[in-house]
């Protein structure tokens, strides 16, 4: 695909990956339009011709009136992390956070199943996963367990929205707002998930919007994950 004069919903596109994959899009050429619960808390961080909107994935409602909005489209990303995360250990986790990080996983089914009507027939889809998904360490039985889940709900949602194709990127540790701490703390975090690796630190979130811009570029790429996690899975 050529993404100059596409048009391109990024779910997610206010921060962190989405925000850096809505950059390259731009830099490209492409129209593109960034969703998210809280889209005014990107203003200033994003390219000035991105078009904000507000959009909650969980909601098919709000995903509806998007899609309408802006149909007919070319290029469909998510990389909303959905709701609250739940990490630790399993056996003592309380179970309506294990439930509600599944809240990622029910907002890339709703963008799947409402927004691929409108898609071009040559058009292309990526979501995003993560490498507990294949690799897992400990305290994550979570992650694992939704990568897991959205890895094969895409594997096997290609089948069904071929010629429209959809991928997923895979990434790491990557150095995103999705990390809450700070300075030495956040450091600390960071040198601690990632001392194992070939790659000792964490990625950029440029780094996986390349490899997203990969997947929506290469036409004959489909249901396949890419990994961008710096050699987390040889670790
Ligand atoms: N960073 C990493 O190390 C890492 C590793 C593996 C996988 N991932 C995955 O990569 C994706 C992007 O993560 P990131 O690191 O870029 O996180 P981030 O910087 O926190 O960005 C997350 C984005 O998702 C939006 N969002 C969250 N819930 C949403 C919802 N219900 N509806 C619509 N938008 C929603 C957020 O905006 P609002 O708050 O305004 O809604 C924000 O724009 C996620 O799926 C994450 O699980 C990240």
């Amino acid at each position: 695909m050529n993404i100059s004069n596409k048009k391109a919903l990024v779910f997610g596109g206010t921060s962190g990956i989405g925000l850096a994959t809505c950059n390259l899009l731009i830099e490209k050429g492409a129209e593109v339009i960034a969703l998210s619960r809280e889209p005014e808390k990107a203003k200033g961080k994003h390219h000035n011709k991105i078009t904000l909107e507000k959009c909650d994935v969980r909601e098919v409602d709000q995903l509806d009136n998007i899609f309408s909005k802006y149909a007919p489209y070319d290029i469909l990303v998510s990389a909303a992390t959905g709701g609250t995360r739940a990490a630790g250990d399993f056996l003592e986790m309380d179970m309506d956070g294990f439930k509600s990080s599944f809240d990622k996983l029910w907002g890339y089914a709703n963008v799947i199943r409402h927004g691929t009507k409108n898609l071009d027939q040559n058009g292309s889809m990526v979501l995003v996963s993560g490498a507990p998904a294949r690799k897992t360490k400990p305290g994550m039985v979570t992650l694992s367990a939704v990568g897991g889940a959205v890895e094969n709900l895409v594997r096997a949602a290609a089948l069904e929205m071929s010629p429209k194709r959809i991928n997923l990127v895979s990434p790491g540790i990557i150095d995103t707002p999705m990390f809450p701490q700070e300075g030495e703390e956040r450091e600390k975090f960071i040198r601690n998930f990632t001392e194992n690796h070939s790659i000792k630190r964490a990625g950029t979130p440029e780094e996986v919007a390349t490899a997203i811009i990969f997947l929506i570029e290469n036409d004959f790429v489909n249901g396949t994950t890419v990994d961008v996690d710096g050699g987390w899975l040889l670790s």
